[in-house]
C-alpha cells in the first residue's frame, strides 16, 4: 500500500473496539483498510456484488459515477476518443504515460509483428461447429493460446510477462476475425500490419480473396472509438475476474480467457448484442410502451437492455462519445431511418423522460449506441461481444501486470455467510 493512514475509524461491537485505518486516495471516496478485521475481531464484512468494497490498489483507470467521468491514466475518456487512437492508449494503459513519438514509433511495430496466429491454430478453429457462437470460439482459442506459446507464460519473469501481452493485443484481432470468417464459412484473412489497427481489424472480417476490399476511413475511426472508449473500466467483473484468476499464478493467456468468460454474460459486455436483439425484437415504435412497461413490472425478469450502470449514475461519458460516433457513421451510410434506429431513438427519448428511468437512473449506456454502430457497420449481433473482448484485452492485460507486480499481491480468496445445514452425521441409505 503506497498511501499513509492519516485517519481511521472504530468499530464497536460485543465489547470490543476495533481501529481501522483510513486510506485516502488521489481521487474517489475514502477506504477503510479491514485486513485485519478477521484477525482482531473474529468477524467477516459481508458484500455480495462488491457494492461497497475495493478489491485492489489501482492507479489504471477512474471512474466517478455521479460525474460520469472516466479518466485513463488521469486522461478524460473523451479527449482521448477525439484526439488519441487505440494503440496510443494501449501504450497510456500498459505503462502509464502517453508516448513520445519515438516511442510510439517503436511500440507500434512491436505490436504489429505479432499479429499473425500460429498456424497450428487454423486447425484448432475447424474443432468448432460453424454455428458455434464467436464468444465460445475466442474463448476457446484464447486458452489454448498458452498451449501455442509457451515461451511467455512464466509470470516471474518480467519479459515474458511483456511479450504475452503484446501477443495477446496483437493477436485478438486475428483471432475474433478468425471466428467471424469460421462461422460465415469464408477463408481466414491474414493480417496486414501495414494497417493500423482497426482498418486491419475490418480488413480481416471484411475482405475476401476473390476481391480487391479498400477499408472506409471514417468506418475505421469509428472503430478504433470503440476500442479506446472499451480499452479499461476500472474493477468491473470480467476485470475481476482476471485478477481472481490471476492471483493463484495462472499464466495469462489463461486468466485473460476467464476475463473473455465472464465479460460473455447479458449484464456485462453480452448487453450489447442483448440491446441490439431487444431492439429487432420491439421491431416498431408503436410496440415500445408493452416494453417499457414489462421493464417497470416487478414479476416480469425483463429489462431493457443497453440501460443502467452499476458505477454511472448520471450518464455513461463513453455513450455520449459513442452516440457522436452513431450519428457519424449512420448519416456516411445513409442509414438515418431504419426501423431499428427509429426504435432505438424512441426508446431513447421515452426513458430518459420516463420517472421510473429518471428516479432509477437508468440511462443509455455504452452498449446501446455500439451495438447500432457495429450493425451498420455489417456485424452480426453474435459479433458485438467479441469486439469488446478485443478492446478490453490491453485493460485486462494492463490491471493484470499491475496485480503481478505489486509486492503485496496475495490469492484471492473471500469468505462466506453460511447458511447451509449445521454438523450432522451421515445416515446409512437405508435409514434415510
Ligand atoms: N431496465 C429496467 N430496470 C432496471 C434496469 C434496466 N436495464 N437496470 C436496473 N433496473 C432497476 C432494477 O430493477 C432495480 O429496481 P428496484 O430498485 O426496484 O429493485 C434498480 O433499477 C437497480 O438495479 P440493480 O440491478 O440493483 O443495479 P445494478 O447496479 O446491480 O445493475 C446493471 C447494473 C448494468 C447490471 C443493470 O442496470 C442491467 O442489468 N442493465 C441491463 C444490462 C446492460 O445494459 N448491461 C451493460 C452495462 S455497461 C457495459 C459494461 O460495463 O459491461
Amino acid at each position: 500500500m503506497v498511501l499513509d493512514s492519516k485517519k481511521s475509524a472504530k468499530l464497536n461491537f460485543d465489547d470490543q473496539e476495533i481501529d481501522l485505518p483510513i486510506f485516502s486516495p488521489n481521487l474517489g471516496p475514502d477506504v477503510v483498510d479491514i485486513r485485519k478485521l478477521y484477525a482482531q475481531g473474529d468477524v467477516f464484512t459481508y458484500d455480495p456484488g462488491f457494492t461497497s468494497t475495493a478489491s485492489c490498489e489501482s492507479a489504471i483507470t477512474y471512474i466517478d459515477g455521479d460525474k460520469g467521468e472516466l479518466l485513463y491514466r488521469g486522461y478524460p475518456i473523451d479527449q482521448l476518443a477525439e484526439k488519441s487512437h487505440f494503440l496510443e492508449v494501449c501504450y497510456l494503459l500498459l505503462y502509464g504515460e502517453l508516448p513520445t513519438a519515438a516511442q510510439l514509433d517503436e511500440f507500434i511495430p512491436r505490436v504489429t509483428r505479432h499479429t499473425m496466429l500460429h498456424e497450428q491454430m487454423a486447425y484448432f478453429y475447424r474443432g468448432f461447429r460453424r454455428d458455434a457462437h464467436p464468444m465460445s470460439i475466442i474463448c476457446g482459442v484464447q486458452g489454448a493460446m498458452s498451449s501455442f506459446y509457451h515461451d511467455s507464460t512464466d509470470i516471474n519473469d518480467p519479459w515474458q510477462r511483456e511479450v504475452a501481452s503484446i501477443r495477446m493485443i496483437a493477436k485478438m484481432p486475428t483471432v475474433a476475425a478468425w471466428a467471424y470468417k469460421y462461422s460465415i464459412g469464408q477463408p481466414f484473412v491474414y493480417p496486414r500490419n501495414d494497417l493500423d489497427y482497426a482498418s486491419n481489424f475490418l480488413h480481416m472480417c471484411f475482405a475476401v480473396p476473390a476481391e480487391e476490399y479498400n477499408v472506409d476511413p471514417i468506418v475505421a475511426r469509428a472503430m478504433d472509438r470503440i476500442f479506446t472508449l472499451h480499452a479499461d473500466h476500472e474493477q468491473n467483473a470480467s476485470t475481476s475476474t482476471v485478477r481472481l484468476a490471476g492471483s493463484s499464478g495462472a499464466n495469462p493467456f489463461a486468466c485473460i480467457a476467464a476475463g473473455i468468460a465472464c465479460l460473455w454474460g447479458p449484464a456485462h459486455g453480452g448487453a450489447n448484442e442483448s440491446a441490439l436483439n431487444m431492439l429487432r425484437e420491439i421491431g416498431t415504435v408503436d410496440r415500445i410502451p408493452e416494453y417499457i412497461a414489462r421493464a417497470k413490472d416487478k414479476n416480469d425478469p425483463f429489462r431493457l437492455m443497453g440501460f443502467g450502470h452499476r458505477v454511472y449514475k448520471n450518464f455513461d461519458p463513453r455513450a455520449k462519445v459513442m452516440k457522436e460516433s452513431a450519428d457519424e457513421v449512420l448519416g456516411l451510410m445513409g442509414i438515418e431511418d431504419n426501423p431499428t434506429l427509429q426504435v432505438a431513438k424512441e426508446l431513447e427519448r421515452i426513458a430518459l423522460s420516463d420517472p421510473y428511468f429518471i428516479e432509477k437512473k437508468l440511462y443509455p449506456n455504452v452498449d446501446f449506441y455500439s451495438g447500432i454502430i457495429l450493425d451498420a457497420i455489417g456485424f452480426p449481433t453474435s459479433m458485438f461481444t467479441p469486439i469488446f473482448a478485443l478492446a478490453r484485452t490491453v485493460g485486462w492485460i494492463a490491471q493484470w501486470k499491475e496485480m503481478i507486480a505489486d509486492p503485496t499481491q496475495k490469492i484471492g480468496r473471500p469468505r462466506q455467510l453460511y447458511t447451509g445445514a449445521k454438523y450432522r452425521d451421515y445416515m446409512d441409505v437405508e435409514n434415510r
